[in-house]
C-alpha cells in the first residue's frame, strides 16, 4: 500500500468516533480523506468547525455546514493529522501551515483523534522541521531566538497563513521535552504559536499500516 492508501485507512477508522453533534476538523491530505468519509454520514452530525480555509472549502463542497467556534462552544471530538507523533501522543503539526487554528480547535475539544500513516510515529520528535507561526515584523527577532534554542529556522518564503502571518520551519531539533519547548517557544514575543502539540496532545492516534489500522491511546 502506498502512503496515501495508509492515510485513507486511518481516516476511515476515525469515523467510528463520530457520534453526532459538531465535529472539529483539521487540515491536510489525511484529513481530506476524513472529510470525504464524513460526508457519507453527514446526516448524523450538526456540522463542523474547520481549522483552515482549505478544509472549509472541502467541507462546503460536500454540503457539510461549517460553523463558527464562537457560536458552538466546546466540541466533543476533533480529528486531525500530524507530521510526527511520539509514543506519548505529543505531536509536531503545521506542515500545512494551519497550526494556530488547529491548536485552537484542539483546545476546544474533549477528545482529539489524530490520524496518520505509520511513518509518522517516531521515538523522538524533531526530524520533521518544527513550524512556528510568527507575526511578520518579528520574523528575524524570533529566528535569532530560535537559534539560541539550538534550532536552524528557515523562513517558508512565499507562504502566508490564513491569519496573515509567516512560518519559520525549525530544523535540527531533537525534542526530548516537548512540553517545556512548546512553552518556551510560545513565550517568545512575536510568536503566535509553535507546531508542538504537547500540552494538548492527541488522546487517540490511529495509524494506517500494512496490517490494518492500529490505535494508540494516551497514557
Ligand atoms: C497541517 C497539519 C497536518 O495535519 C500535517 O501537516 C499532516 O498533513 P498530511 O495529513 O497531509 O500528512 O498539521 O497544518
Amino acid at each position: 500500500m502506498d502512503q496515501d492508501a495508509l492515510k485513507k485507512q486511518a481516516a476511515e477508522a476515525a469515523l467510528q468516533y463520530v457520534e453526532g453533534g459538531v465535529i472539529g476538523v483539521g487540515t491536510g491530505s489525511t484529513v481530506n480523506h476524513f472529510i470525504d468519509f464524513l460526508a457519507t454520514v453527514k446526516g448524523r452530525i450538526d456540522g463542523a468547525v474547520s481549522s483552515s480555509e482549505a478544509s472549509t472549502a472541502r467541507l462546503k463542497q460536500h454540503g457539510i455546514a461549517v460553523l463558527d467556534l464562537n457560536a458552538v462552544g466546546d466540541l466533543a471530538l476533533y480529528v486531525d493529522g500530524a507530521d510526527e507523533s511520539n509514543r506519548d501522543l505529543s505531536l509536531i503539526k503545521g506542515g500545512g501551515g494551519a497550526l494556530t487554528r488547529e491548536k485552537i480547535v484542539a483546545a476546544a475539544s474533549e477528545r482529539f483523534v489524530c490520524i496518520a500513516d505509520e511513518s509518522k510515529l517516531v521515538d523522538v520528535l524533531g526530524a520533521f522541521p518544527l513550524p512556528v507561526e510568527v507575526i511578520p515584523m518579528a520574523r528575524s527577532l524570533v529566528a535569532r531566538r530560535l537559534v539560541r534554542l539550538g534550532g536552524t529556522p528557515v523562513w517558508r518564503e512565499g507562504f502566508v497563513t490564513d491569519n496573515g502571518n509567516l512560518i519559520l520551519d525549525v530544523q535540527g531539533l531533537k525534542i526530548m521535552e516537548p512540553m517545556a519547548l512548546e512553552q518556551q517557544i510560545n513565550n517568545l514575543p512575536g510568536v503566535v504559536t509553535c507546531g508542538l502539540f504537547a500540552m494538548r496532545g492527541a488522546d487517540v492516534l490511529i495509524l494506517g499500516s500494512e496490517a490494518g489500522a492500529r490505535t494508540l491511546t494516551r497514557g
